[in-house]
């Protein structure tokens, strides 16, 4: 008898022992690339955003059909915050001037509103992606200052009204300044520009405030930490805020690559357009392992490449931590390097998710502090 229960002891002892080895394998392989195997990863259990709830709002930029299967649990679990990455833009959202179409728009608000996440909207003002009849008569002409101004009215006016309450922040005007390094050389030469001068720039704003008072009002544009560029971004904000007009905060698109910008200039964009009494949030962020358009040697997701987006993503996170008191929201423009619209001429690995939707190296680093 004392044999047998010793026996039993013994194999009751080896199946614990089995089982507990098991489970931890098990949970380890839920990890990812980058961790080491073998511990109980509690981290692997949290979302991105949950590692910076102390920080700022972390958001991704969504087409409807990422709102489905599993690409939907994964946004539900990594992000607080959606912006619609080409519906709620000018043409698709207004097509003809009696026409809007808002059920794509409207299918990622409610998405949002069910799992209670934000939305940025994007975006009210912008040269691109903007319906020719805007600026067009009906014979094809030009149409004066006061009719495009009218239009840009109505246009701010319904979209905001729409979504009022649900979308609490709005970039109200996208990409006005120009890349040119001739100082003397200050706003896009835009429809919306050349037809109305300055006047629609204070006006969108104050349209966008009136439909909706609360709604955190952006200016948005990419190579905003290059000193020429940035620059002509603050003058106008500056003389913006002194006439009164309703701006509230500034987006740093963050379309940037494993080159630029450099610490010292991410770091004074921040500082600068904060001094302003604006907020900061990084609007559109995806790090390319590219450093140009002609930069072919090597393609594809090389370890070299890899490092050098590592080590750019733990920077950049490590300078918004430190200003966490004026960054206020950070937003990936895709979900993941299954798809991006860099991916064109060639696949671009920008985002700290991969094909398969796991966490990166990056993704560890970013999270690790
Ligand atoms: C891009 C979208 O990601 C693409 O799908 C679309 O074809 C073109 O626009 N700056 C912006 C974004 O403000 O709206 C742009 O989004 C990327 C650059």
């Amino acid at each position: 008898m004392k044999i047998i229960l010793s026996k039993n002891r013994t194999l009751f002892t080896f199946l614990s022992a089995f089982v507990v080895v098991t489970v931890i394998m098990l949970l380890s392989s839920f990890g990812s690339a980058g961790r080491s195997a073998g511990v109980i990863d509690a981290d692997t259990l949290k979302g991105l955003k949950d590692f910076y709830k102390d920080y700022f709002t972390i958001g991704v930029a969504v087409a409807p059909n990422n709102l489905i299967g599993a690409q939907a649990e994964m946004i539900k679990k990594n992000f607080g915050s959606l912006t619609p990455e080409n519906v709620m833009k000018p043409g698709p959202i207004h097509p003809s001037e009696n026409k809007y179409f808002w059920d794509d728009a409207d299918k990622i608000v409610a998405f949002a509103q069910a799992n209670g996440m934000k939305v940025r909207g994007h975006t009210l003002t912008w040269h691109a992606q903007t319906g020719a009849w805007m600026f067009k008569d009906s014979l094809g002409n030009q149409v004066t200052k006061e009719v495009a101004l009218a239009r840009l009215k109505d246009h701010i006016t319904q979209v905001v009204s729409r979504y009022k309450g649900k979308v609490y922040a709005w970039d109200v005007l996208n990409e006005a300044i120009v890349d040119d390094n001739d100082t003397s050389k200050v706003f896009r030469q835009s429809q919306w520009y050349k037809i109305c001068g300055e006047e629609f720039i204070g006006k969108a704003f104050q349209w966008a405030h009136e439909a909706d008072p609360k709604a955190v009002l952006f200016y948005n544009d990419y190579n905003t930490e290059v000193p020429v560029k940035r620059d002509k971004i603050y003058n106008m904000l500056k003389k913006l805020l002194k006439a009164g007009i309703p701006i509230n905060a500034v987006g740093l698109q963050g379309h940037w690559h494993t080159d630029d910008p450099s610490e010292k200039n991410l770091r004074d964009a921040i500082d600068k357009f904060s001094s302003l009494g604006l907020k900061i949030q990084i609007t559109e962020l995806d790090v390319t392992i590219y450093t140009s358009r002609t930069d072919t040697v090597n393609i594809g997701f090389t370890p070299e490449r890899e490092q050098k987006q590592i080590d750019f993503y733990k920077m950049a996170f490590k300078v918004l931590r430190e200003k966490k008191n004026v960054v206020t929201g950070v937003t990936f423009w895709n979900v993941s390097d299954a798809s991006s619209w860099l991916d064109r001429p060639r696949k671009s690995y920008p985002l700290l998710f991969d094909v398969n939707l796991k966490p990166k190296k990056a993704y560890w680093e970013v999270v690790k502090f």
